[in-house]
């Protein structure tokens, strides 16, 4: 994404919590980008570093993300707090940090990556399907709200793309885009200031189908089998 947005001529502020990856970006792609260390969970840290920002950015791309699994036997608790700070509230660290700024600018552009796992459960995912949902319904509740002063939300929904986070998974991956080419088909529409970015097509067909399957039918189609009892 930072390197097709600096194609297209933005100058970008890349922020992440691994300071050399960053550096080696930055050498990459040259003077429009700007890297800064900084985790999005911390809020304090957030907040400084927007404050620190010498111009409040047009665009807010809101990426960072886990796609940590729960535990196939334990409800780990711990695991849905940490997923929640990254997931959820690391998007709304930076826009809280810089609300006030664009609502007196009357003008910003806030886009989130969340995912089609927001749309269902899956199973083995309760951590990161929820806090996708709550991510989904967040920002959609906040282009409601704060529509009229002049701030846009973008929500993107993305199929399978071929990244670090991806890369571990062993589970098949129906119609996987590369990373390049998912950049391109979301900043066309990014720019246009699209509400929801959702691809690959058969994939956000099957989701919107997922949908609306009835309670009974989900369960039957996805639930993991084994070590039930018969009365449960
Ligand atoms: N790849 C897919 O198929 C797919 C599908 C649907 C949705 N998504 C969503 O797309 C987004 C990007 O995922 P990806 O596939 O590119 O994953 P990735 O390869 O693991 O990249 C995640 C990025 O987020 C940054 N990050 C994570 N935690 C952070 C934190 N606390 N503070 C600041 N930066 C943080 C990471 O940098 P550092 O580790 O250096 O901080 C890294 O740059 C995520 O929100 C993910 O849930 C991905």
């Amino acid at each position: 994404l930072s390197r097709e947005a600096i194609h297209r001529g933005f100058d970008v502020i890349g922020v992440a919590r691994r300071g050399e990856l960053l550096q080696k970006m930055a050498t990459e792609l040259g003077g429009r980008f700007t890297p800064i260390t900084c985790d999005v969970a911390d809020a304090v840290a957030v907040q400084a570093m927007c404050d620190a920002l010498q111009k409040t950015p047009d665009v807010l791309i809101l990426n960072a993300g886990v796609g940590n699994f729960d535990n196939k036997h334990e409800l780990d608790l711990e695991l849905h707090r940490r997923t929640f700070d990254i997931n959820y509230f690391g998007a709304l660290n930076v826009i809280a940090a810089l609300f006030e700024k664009m609502k007196t600018r009357k003008s910003g552009h806030v886009v989130v990556t969340s995912s089609l796992a927001a749309y269902r459960g899956l199973p083995l995912a309760a951590a990161y399907c929820a806090s996708k949902a709550a991510l989904t319904t967040a920002v959609e509740s906040m282009r409601l709200t704060y529509g009229r002063f002049g701030l846009d939300f973008t929500t993107i929904h993305p199929g399978f793309v071929k990244t670090p986070m991806t890369d571990t998974n062993t589970d098949p991956m129906p119609f996987l885009w590369a990373a390049d080419k998912a950049a391109i088909y979301i900043l066309d529409r990014v720019e246009r200031r699209c509400k929801n970015i959702v691809f690959p097509l058969p994939i956000r067909l099957g989701s919107a189908l997922l949908r609306l399957l009835p309670a009974w039918l989900h369960y039957k189609l996805l639930h993991i089998k084994g070590n039930r009892r018969q009365t449960d």
